[in-house]
């Protein structure tokens, strides 16, 4: 797709006279009428990197070097803390998150996780095998 046929064009349809709503056709980026479902992404491979993954810069929120999909994340649970929590990182081998997860938006030191982090994946994401999206000249950290 263009950016042009990207571009979300409204069309004014009908301009009513004497103050009547006006009605307006919108395309979206699947065409104006959406009559099927589109078609969900592959599936794809998580990388798992053994020793984890080498950041790109500097204050990055590490990358996931496992996979994720049988860990629940909802209001009730979570499964990351299983695992990466301060009492069990070191039975896990794995690391607790840094001494800032556990601080307010104050400023002030939690006992426990900050509901500012509690949502691991909001930063930290799994990889996979993938092209880039847009060519580009990225150079991470060496
Ligand atoms: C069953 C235990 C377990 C669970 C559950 C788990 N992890 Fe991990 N995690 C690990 C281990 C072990 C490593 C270290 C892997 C390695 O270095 O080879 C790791 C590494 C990581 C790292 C990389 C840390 C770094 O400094 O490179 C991040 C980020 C991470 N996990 C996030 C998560 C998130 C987010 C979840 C929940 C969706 C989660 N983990 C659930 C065991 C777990
Ligand atoms: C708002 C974004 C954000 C959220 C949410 C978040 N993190 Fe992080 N995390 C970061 C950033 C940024 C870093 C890297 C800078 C640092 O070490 O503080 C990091 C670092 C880490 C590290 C590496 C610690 C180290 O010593 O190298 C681990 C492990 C980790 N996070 C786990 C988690 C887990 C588990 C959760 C969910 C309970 C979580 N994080 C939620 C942003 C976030």
């Amino acid at each position: 797709m263009n950016k042009t046929t990207a571009i979300l064009s409204l069309s004014l349809a009908v301009v009513g006279l004497g103050g009547a709503m006006p009605t307006f056709a919108v395309d979206s980026l699947r065409g104006a009428a959406i009559e099927a479902m589109s078609t969900p992404p592959a599936k794809r491979k998580v990388d798992v990197v053994e020793g984890g993954i080498e950041r790109t810069f500097e204050q990055q929120p590490p990358l996931i070097p496992h996979k994720i999909e049988n860990y629940r994340l909802n209001l009730r649970q979570n499964g990351c803390m299983r695992c990466h929590s301060k009492a069990a990182a070191e039975k896990e081998n794995t690391k607790p998150p840094s001494a800032n997860h556990f601080v307010d938006r104050d400023g002030k030191e939690l006992a426990k996780l900050s509901s500012r982090r509690y949502f691991c994946t909001q930063c930290h994401m799994v990889q996979i095998k993938g092209e880039p999206l847009v060519e580009n000249s990225f150079q991470g950290l060496k």
